[in-house]
């Protein structure tokens, strides 16, 4: 790995900006230097690195100059403003919001599932949807194996997924129903606090929402394979930290689930965490702070005759997010592709 590069954390006083700069530490990530931005509010406040902390600077166009690699978690609009100024500034951006995902200039990247397509990169790398990261870690091997032909996924989505603020409302609503107090909406149009909302982000033309169709959309793009086809569902459920997932696979060919249980074990990133007689399945409670996709509650569906159920569980603002974005960092690293093409696209 090359050394002395410098890198930041764009939205470093958010949630997953703090995974981000944990996950950097935490992985040793060859940097001299770390630095943290967010915006005007925060400049000049503290966030935890390592055993220290960094001091937060304002994120304005012209920081950029002398940083290797800007890890992006502000938000969209924060993305689509400053990451071509990264980018022309010879800085290369890991983004991890939605603004740069579907952008054919773009390589949308899960470092287990395709790390081949940063090879081409122009400055700016998105990061996929957390629900979209963990179920095409899943899926990859199977689809190499034996081929997918369609997908049927529901979402069983954490608050953390909102960010900060998301997590702040379950808190609150649960601390106001418990103490007799109306709960107030701030974040979400309903009560998140002992409900389920199948709604996340705006909704579409086609009354699917955009989360949902961010799962069809990044699935045909990270595969390079618009053959496979995907539904989704996803729904917020008053958990912190998690997402939970419900998927039936449909398959060119046939794949017991014992054959499908030996083969996600052998994958990278995968933990197989499957023993109904034991009890044994992923949960969100049991999975905070992991680094593995899990996968549990392996069947063959029986309704058709090469389908498989699966139930697969990870952290969101982990694998999700921080994680997936500081992988791709190292990725960079190791493929010699920590620089900006002279001819880049966001010239
Ligand atoms: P700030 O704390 O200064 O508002 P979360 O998703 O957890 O809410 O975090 C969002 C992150 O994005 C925060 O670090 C927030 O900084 C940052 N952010 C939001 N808007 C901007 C902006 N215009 N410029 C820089 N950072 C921003």
């Amino acid at each position: 790995m090359s050394q002395n590069l410098t890198v930041a954390v764009v939205g470093a006083t958010g949630a997953v900006g703090r995974e981000m700069l944990k996950t950097l530490h935490e992985r040793k990530f060859p940097a001299t230097q770390v630095r943290a931005f967010a915006s005007a509010r925060s400049a000049g406040s503290k966030v935890p690195f390592g055993e220290g902390e960094l001091t937060v600077e304002e994120l304005k166009e012209d920081v950029f100059a002398g940083i290797d690699i800007a890890i992006f978690s502000a938000g969209g609009a924060t993305s689509t403003t400053f990451a071509p100024h990264a980018a022309q500034a010879g800085c290369v951006v890991v983004d991890n919001s939605a603004a740069w995902r579907m952008d054919d200039r773009c390589p949308l990247v899960i470092p287990e599932v395709n790390p081949h397509a940063l090879d081409k990169h122009q400055g700016i790398i998105a990061n996929p949807n957390c629900s979209t990261i963990q179920m095409l870690v899943a899926l990859k091997p199977l689809h190499d194996a034996v081929g997918i032909k369609r997908v049927v996924v529901s979402t069983y989505q954490a608050v953390s997924g909102t960010g900060q603020k998301g997590i702040e409302e379950l808190e609150r609503q649960v601390r106001d129903l418990f103490n007799g107090r109306d709960p107030e909406n701030k974040t979400y149009p309903y009560r998140i606090a002992f409900n389920v909302l199948p709604h996340i982000d705006v909704f579409l033309d086609n009354d699917y929402t955009k989360e949902e169709m961010k799962m069809v959309n990044e699935t045909v793009k990270i595969l390079e394979d618009p053959s496979v086809r995907v539904t989704a569902t996803c729904a917020r459920v008053p958990v912190f930290f998690c997402h939970a997932e419900s998927v039936n696979i449909e398959t060119v060919k046939k794949i017991t689930a014992k054959e499908t249980r030996i083969l996600l074990s052998q994958a990278p990133g995968i933990k197989v965490f499957d023993n109904p007689r034991e009890l044994l399945y992923p949960m969100p409670a049991y999975c905070i702070g992991e680094d593995p996709t899990y996968v549990g509650r392996i069947r063959e569906d029986e309704s058709i005759e090469n389908g498989l159920n699966m139930w697969i569980v990870a952290d969101n603002v982990r694998k999700g997010a921080a994680l997936n974005a500081v992988q791709i960092a190292e990725e960079l690293v190791r493929r010699d592709l920590v620089r900006v093409p002279d001819t880049t696209v966001f010239a």
